[in-house]
């Protein structure tokens, strides 16, 4: 995700910023710039790349005499990570400049509008629209056109502004995006999207909430509501934090904060894709035509790890919602078998990275056989994007821990939308219902908000009982089997404990002979179609003194009566339970791991991108 640093005070700012910046490189970015005031203009440098590109590509500005700048490293979404789509964006003029995180959801419309009214556009970014958008309404008064700017402005921001009309004054404004502030009397004040660059000049902080915006000089700073333009009184906190500890953003491990930003990874994956009232779904970078849609006769999906048990998910969902008969295949599988694959299959990638070799191998090959190719990725540019014909980006931002949490449940969200989109291309979905469904899709992430906080304390008391396990085992049916398979994966990965995963339904052809009462039984039973059925399994379980905990459906106090250890969630649409269901699954093997004292982030003999075969 991209990470944003400004800075205005006494000291010489490029070191300033500069420094902010390589604070924040632990999320990952593809491209950087800055922009500094000088001599009643902005100097602008941006670069490809690593942070050193840039640094070199302006070694004699390091030294500049000026106080007043911003910084910005760039995690693509909307355009390749080129230097002309770095950060910062200017307008027209050049006398304004905007950095951003987020997504302009309406940017389309609102670059269509800027475009007609003579704007020129210098880059293929949702940020630039920005700029203009605030130049359009500048009439010296800064503030002022940055708010009327953003009360037009659909979607998320962090946002920082400096324009050479207000040389000692940089604006700052937050929406559904991290942004914090920092002042100190004589260090003067600073933004930035986490608390790592501050801490070298203060501790003193002020974090911004959503639809505020701030003014910020070396004085300090003054904040007003978005809504009312009335200031607003703000907290100044002071932060405690060492370097290493803000970093997480206060999480012990980047897996913790990767978990708790699931909903945030959703809504992103969602946002601007399905239209709230016609429940149409928009999937522009797929690149596939009505004729090439209405063409498919068979899907094969095409994953490794986590990403397969995503594949395992969609086929229930593309099978019964779009009428299409699909295939899922472990991708170093794929490759070493006779494929039937012709024009009429379309093939999917998912992977979080894009680079996996296994999968890329599988594409290539489908590719060769005349398949169309579209992947499901995370990384913007990567290799996979590249080869598929077309893409559906997950906008999970950077996933640092080795074990993939949010970028599996962006995933399944994105899988999701595709499913909805095949439906309507063939008309097998009325539209009614896919309203109902895209709904459902949103209301998921701010249930796993509500919900993750209760989860984590639930589960640090219950894992007392279970941290030593040897082995553990995960069941659940339908939808739910492949979660079963996730939540045994994570377990494993991170805790080794030995972790196996199976449709509740083959326990008894099988695997129901290592149930004792040393057998940890972790089964996923929410009231769904299959509830009856998964009961029934459970109880074969406790039949033979099986150790069970329980997930299921709040209210379901049936539960209770066949284990002491039951997790609730709410009750939602169930074709949605996976993505809520994995997340108990997640911090159990997190909780786990932890109390094992496991390196969580950087499990042993694991990568994050698997690029050899
Ligand atoms: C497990 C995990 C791996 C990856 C797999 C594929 O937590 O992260 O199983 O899912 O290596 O990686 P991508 O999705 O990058 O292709």
């Amino acid at each position: 995700m991209c990470g944003i640093v400004g800075y205005v005070g006494k000291r010489r700012v490029v070191p300033v910023v500069l420094g902010g910046l390589k604070r924040l490189e632990y999320r990952g970015y593809d491209s950087a710039g800055i922009v500094y005031h000088e001599d009643g203009a902005l100097k602008k440098f941006r670069s490809e790349g690593k942070l050193i590109n840039l640094e070199n590509s302006m070694e004699e500005a390091i030294g500049a005499a000026s106080h007043i700048g911003l910084g910005h490293t760039r995690w693509a979404t909307h355009g390749a990570p080129t230097t002309a789509n770095a950060h910062p964006h200017s307008d027209c003029s050049g006398e304004l400049v905007v950095v951003h995180n987020g997504i302009i959801e309406n940017y389309h419309s609102l670059r269509t509008e800027l475009v007609e009214k003579g704007h020129v556009f210098a880059s293929e970014t949702d940020t630039e629209v920005l700029a203009h958008l605030i130049e359009e309404y500048l009439d010296g008064d800064l503030r002022a056109a940055v708010t009327k700017a953003l009360s037009r402005v659909e979607g998320s921001y962090a946002l920082g502004v400096l324009w050479t009309g207000m040389p000692d004054t940089l604006i700052a404004a937050r929406n559904h995006s991290p942004l914090v502030l920092g002042v100190h009397e004589e260090e003067g004040g600073f933004m930035a999207s986490d608390i790592p660059p501050l801490l070298p000049y203060t501790d003193q902080v002020i974090f911004l909430d959503d639809r505020e915006l701030a003014v910020l000089t070396a004085e300090g700073a003054t904040v007003y509501s978005l809504e009312s333009g009335e200031e607003v009184t703000k907290e100044t906190k002071i932060i405690a934090w060492n370097a290493a500890m803000a970093e997480k953003g206060g999480y012990k491990h980047f897996m913790l904060k990767e978990i708790y930003e699931q909903p945030r990874a959703i809504v992103d994956t969602v946002s601007g894709r399905i239209n709230p009232e016609t429940g149409s779904v928009e999937l522009p970078e797929m690149n596939l035509s009505d004729e090439d849609l209405a063409g498919i006769e068979r899907i094969f999906l095409v994953a490794c790890g986590t990403s397969w048990h995503a594949a395992l998910v969609a086929k229930y969902w593309i099978e019964r919602w779009a009428g299409i008969p699909v295939e899922v295949d472990i991708a170093s599988e794929f490759r070493y078998r006779k494929l039937l694959i012709d024009e009429r299959v379309l093939t999917v990638s998912i992977s979080q990275s894009g680079e996996t070799a296994d999968t890329l191998a599988g594409i290539r090959l489908a590719k060769e056989l005349g398949s169309k190719i579209v992947t499901i990725c995370n990384v913007v540019g990567s290799t996979m994007t590249r080869e598929a014909h077309g893409t559906v980006y997950t906008h999970a931002g950077p996933e640092i821990g080795v074990a993939s949490t949010k970028a599996f449940t962006s995933q399944l969200a994105a899988l999701f939308l595709f499913t909805l989109y095949l439906a309507e291309k063939r008309g097998s979905m009325e539209a009614d219902q896919r309203l109902l469904l895209g709904r459902e899709l949103i209301n998921v992430a701010k249930v796993i908000e509500k919900e993750l906080p209760i989860l984590q304390n639930d589960i640090k008391e219950l894992i007392e009982k279970f941290y030593d396990s040897r082995d553990f085992l995960f069941v659940g049916r339908g939808l739910n089997f492949p979660i079963a398979l996730e939540g045994a994966l994570k377990l494993k990965e991170i805790s080794y404990i030995h972790a196996e995963g199976y449709a509740s339904g083959e326990l008894k052809h099988g695997p129901i002979a290592l149930i004792d009462k040393e057998m940890p039984v972790l089964g996923l039973a929410p009231k769904d179609s299959v509830y009856q059925k998964s009961i029934s399994n459970v109880e074969e379980i406790k039949a033979r003194q099986g150790r069970l905990i329980l997930i299921g459906s709040k209210g379901d106090e049936h539960l209770k009566t066949i284990t002491e250890d039951v997790l609730y969630l709410p009750e939602i649409h169930e074709e949605l339970n996976p993505i809520l269901y994995t997340i108990p699954a997640q911090l159990l093997s997190y909780e786990i791991a932890a109390r094992r004292g496991c390196d969580v982030d950087q499990p042993r003999n694991l990568a994050k991108s698997v690029t050899v075969e």
